[in-house]
């Protein structure tokens, strides 16, 4: 069962003798088609999924931040007029929202409270953007700051870029503020413009997680961002966004071969990602499968983000008669993929997904069923 607010407000009770003055939660994500175009200016189909960061609080008088993590079973806190990194930890997460927002300008106000959470760890379901949008939603709600979901993602992304130092796109920050329950959306990662799209009736949303991990702040994310933007270079354009497949091939002939490989993955994933929620929008399933799975290829041949682990439970899923499609999501090496299938036929697939994974690989994986919910909010 995912966390509910009546465990955080227990565990705020327990710890502070009284209820909590506000709640808040901020989902992790699950990204159906569009990986690693984000930072290309491109275009992704993410959605917010029932796995979440909690924070129940009340606010102080002063300008401290104390907090008790219910899964690390640890007190820290910080002073909002004295920022300074400490060594690396969750707390590190939530000092740096404060940062940026106080350097947006926002007057924050002190607060203390308890934090919880059930998005794995470093699995590609972004627990790192969870908490710092539920971090942003706390800060807001105690500072009386009117919540500008788009503003606060912006503000959200930069913490993770400026305060944390790991240098990721929009996407997780976004969907984690803006999710649509029922609905995966559209996003341009240019303009930020956001299009919802309903979840097709009769399909189940399926996240399987190979429990084998690598962390994003891994070289191999940055080395790829510098790939495209050497190709954006060649193209003389802002970003691979601007280049269309047949603009690539005219001219692929002259790249090296790994940044024609790179370049060639995130053009056709922005066209790949365009077709699928327009397949989606007309309930064509089989279509939204099928790119899903040339999603997946891509990933692992083009751009080369994929591992032994995920492409085993990628092929084990696809191989399950009720999958219409399954991919690695988030930034790869480990972590989750995704697939989508029919929900009559969904516990047959989780079994028999699992019990393929683990044979083959001997990892115990965790595979289930999820469902598409609201963004950041108090609750
Ligand atoms: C990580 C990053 C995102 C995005 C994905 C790959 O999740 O945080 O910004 O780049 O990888 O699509």
């Amino acid at each position: 069962m995912p966390l509910a607010k009546k465990d955080i407000v227990a565990y705020f009770t327990e710890r502070f003798g009284q209820p909590p003055t506000l709640v808040v939660r901020a989902p992790g994500r699950v990204n159906l088609i569009g990986e690693h175009t984000d930072y290309n200016d491109g275009f992704v189909l993410p959605l917010a999924i029932d796995r979440a960061v909690w924070i129940a609080l009340r606010p102080r008088s002063d300008c401290r931040v104390k907090v008790y993590s219910i899964d690390y079973q640890e007190a820290r806190e910080f002073d909002l007029a004295n920022l300074k990194h400490e060594k690396a930890g969750w707390i590190e997460y939530l000092k740096g929202v404060a940062w940026c927002l106080q350097d947006a300008g926002m007057k924050l106000q002190g607060w203390e409270g308890v934090l919880a959470g059930d998005v794995p760890l470093g699995a590609g379901l972004s627990s790192s953007a969870a908490l710092e949008m539920a971090t942003a939603r706390a800060f807001a709600a105690v500072s009386d700051i009117a919540w500008d979901a788009v503003a606060q993602a912006k503000l959200g992304q930069r913490s993770e870029n400026k305060w944390i130092g790991v240098n990721c796109g929009i996407m997780d920050q976004l969907i984690s503020s803006t999710g649509l329950a029922g609905h995966a959306t559209l996003i341009d990662c240019r303009s930020l413009e956001l299009q919802p799209a309903p979840l097709p009736a009769g399909v189940a949303v399926v996240v399987l997680d190979t429990a084998t991990r690598r962390g994003l702040v891994d070289s191999a994310y940055n080395e790829r961002r510098s790939q495209c933007e050497a190709a954006a270079a060649f193209f003389q354009v802002k970003a691979l966004r601007d280049v269309t497949m047949a603009m690539f091939e005219a001219k692929s002939g002259q790249l090296d071969a790994t940044t024609c490989c790179r370049a060639r993955h995130v053009i056709s994933e922005d066209d790949r990602t365009i077709h699928a929620v327009e397949a989606m929008r007309r309930g064509d399933i089989a279509t939204l499968g099928r790119l899903m799975n040339e999603s997946h290829a891509s990933l692992r041949d083009d751009y080369d983000v994929s591992s032994d682990a995920l492409n085993v439970m990628v092929e084990a899923a696809q191989a399950h008669k009720a999958c219409y499609g399954a991919r690695m999501t988030g930034a790869g090496f480990g972590g989750c993929a995704v697939a989508i299938v029919r929900v009559d036929a969904a516990d047959d697939f989780v079994a028999a997904t699992s019990s393929a994974y683990q044979a083959k690989t001997g990892h115990k994986p965790a595979v289930y069923v999820c469902s598409a919910t609201d963004g950041a909010a108090l609750v």
